[in-house]
């Protein structure tokens, strides 16, 4: 599976030790990037784990949907002998 993830974050968030769970005495930072505690982990994650392999997903307001995989303008170019198409 791939996920299409959109951040407007311009920089760095440093933890510190106000961060760690009090009840489990960690910091559970997101990979996932559907959090909406960015960057740590609130649970969202759970909604990823029916994803399936080689599909693209996209999540936008509380809802999941499939996409066409993305195709960069590099591999465009590759895929086209290194010629741009316009
Ligand atoms: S890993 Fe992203 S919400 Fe848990």
């Amino acid at each position: 599976m791939t996920r299409l993830v959109e951040l407007e974050a311009t920089g760095p968030r440093t933890l510190d030790p106000s961060d760690i769970d009090d009840e489990k005495g960690d910091v559970a930072v997101c990979q996932c990037g559907l959090s909406d505690s960015f960057p740590f982990c609130d649970g969202s994650h759970r909604r990823t784990e029916d994803e399936d392999d080689g599909e693209t997903f996209v999540y936008e307001d509380g809802e999941r949907a499939v996409v066409d995989r993305v195709v960069t303008e590099r591999e465009a170019e590759d895929e086209n002998g290194g010629e741009r198409e316009d």
